[in-house]
């Protein structure tokens, strides 16, 4: 097993790419159906699991709570007969944020959790204020101290009517959770729409819970008094999916992205077809044909089924091969275009003006050493590699690990020459 930590990889660029890759299982699916797991004593049995480090951390934190099971070739057996210990602890809080998608579950089935203070975050702030207030008036105690929150209810949790004041992917999903064991019913208003939530959704209504609404922003939900395991299949992962599409982007690349749902990355799709590239779809894949002529586009990132942040940086990269200057919106989070500094090391012109990045092409990359700053920076990051002429070092490449499957291997079974190094 590699030390992620010290780990980079070196890229020798302007490889043309050509063959299939397959879309592994949703990382941001598979996490809060993990969580889900908290729920109830019974068994689950997990299909296209993801084998990244966000979600070995998750399982580690529920082997910690008193799970038994095993996570090997993309399949989990799990079950948490009783709770050992309602604890999450730093070291696992500290690598992988989603470990706050426990409080809700926890509260709800044991009464009592205790998650480690998240820390900080490289894309930005990354609130729980409107997990923290709908678990509030659910009936929970909540009280935050510097190194912990602590929720405790004595007694069931009652449904509510929340409408959460903005949109929150895992906010939904922690709250939908606790609701699905509380006595009465909850609505829930405003809810994320993300395909993971539906995922999430399908995985409860398995286990035996009452939700009605899925893939619509209110979702009404009877409790239970106890649910039951599951067996569930994880939905392909759009972010990956849309970073192989980009890949196939670059000039002379010809890649069939396989196990993919093109209506998860519809909004990517059109922003390509709008930069001129022509994108071919199939039942569960996607390709596209680049003659290497780029238009610029201007997009922001929304909400699902908006243009999703977590394709923002990996865009970027495709702008900077533009003929002309394209603009991009964060909305999301506050501090997402760490990889635009990296980017200019290796050629490209890319200008930050607030929460807006301004993308000057069409600019030749040339390899240089650089750094993997957050999740989706990184694989930015080694798409300017792919692209770029010479070779690219990219360091503290841990952060690519964290939520893509076997990415050097997927990309140089394409014809790309990565190596993996451990300092
Ligand atoms: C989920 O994060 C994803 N993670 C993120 O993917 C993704 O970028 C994000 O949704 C947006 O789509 C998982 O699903 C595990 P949010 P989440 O709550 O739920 C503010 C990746 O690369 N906010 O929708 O943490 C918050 O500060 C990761 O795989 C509050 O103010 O995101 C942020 O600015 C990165 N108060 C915005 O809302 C709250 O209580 C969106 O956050 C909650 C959120």
């Amino acid at each position: 097993m590699l030390n992620l930590k010290n780990t980079k990889i070196v890229i020798d660029g302007q490889k043309q790419l050509s063959g299939r890759v397959r879309t592994a299982g949703a990382k941001n699916a598979a996490l809060p159906e993990l969580a889900a797991v908290v729920l109830t004593g019974g068994e689950f049995h997990f299909r296209d699991v993801p084998e990244v480090e966000d979600i070995k951390v998750m399982f580690h934190a529920l082997e910690n709570l008193g799970a038994e099971g095993e996570f090997r070739s993309n399949t989990v057996k799990i079950k948490i007969p009783t709770i050992k210990s309602p604890l999450v602890p730093r070291e696992i809080v500290e690598t992988s944020r989603a470990s706050v998608l426990l409080l809700g579950p926890l509260v709800a089935r044991n009464g009592y959790a205790k998650v480690s203070t998240p820390g900080g975050c490289a894309i930005g702030d990354r609130k729980i204020n409107y997990h923290l207030e709908g678990l509030r008036r659910m009936g929970t105690d909540i009280i935050e101290e510097k190194e912990h929150i602590i929720a405790k209810a004595s007694k069931p949790l009652r449904g509510i009517d929340y409408s959460f004041p903005a949109k929150t992917v895992t906010g939904t999903e922690n709250l939908l959770m606790a609701a699905v064991l509380a006595e009465g019913t909850t609505v829930l208003r405003n809810c994320s729409l993300e395909p993971e939530v539906g995922d999430l959704i399908e995985l409860l209504l398995a286990m035996g819970a009452d939700i009605k609404g899925k893939n619509s922003e209110t979702l009404v939900i009877t409790g239970k008094s106890s649910l039951n395991g599951a067996a569930h299949q994880v939905i392909p992962d759009r972010i990956e999916m849309g970073t192989y599409v980009i890949a196939g982007c670059f000039a002379g690349n010809e890649i069939l992205v396989e196990n993919t749902v093109p209506e998860y990355v519809g909004c990517l799709l059109d922003i390509l077809e709008k930069s001129g590239i022509q994108v071919n779809t199939a039942a569960d894949t996607i390709s596209v044909n680049c003659n290497g002529k780029v238009n610029p586009v201007d997009i922001e990132t929304m909400p699902y089924p908006g243009y999703p942040t977590d394709l923002q940086a990996q865009l970027t990269t495709l702008l900077t091969q533009a003929e002309g200057v394209s603009h991009i919106k964060e909305n999301i989070f506050n501090n997402r275009f760490q990889h635009t500094g990296e980017l200019n090391k290796m050629g490209a012109n890319i200008e930050l003006n607030g929460d807006v990045s301004i993308i000057k092409g069409k600019t030749p990359l040339t390899g240089a050493l650089i750094r993997a700053t957050d999740l989706r920076a990184s694989a930015a990051l080694v798409l300017g590699g792919l692209i770029a002429k010479g070779t690219t070092v990219i360091e503290n490449v841990f952060q690519l690990f964290r939520g893509y499957e076997n990415m050097p291997q997927k990309l140089n079974s394409l014809g790309a020459d990565i190596k993996v190094i451990e300092e």
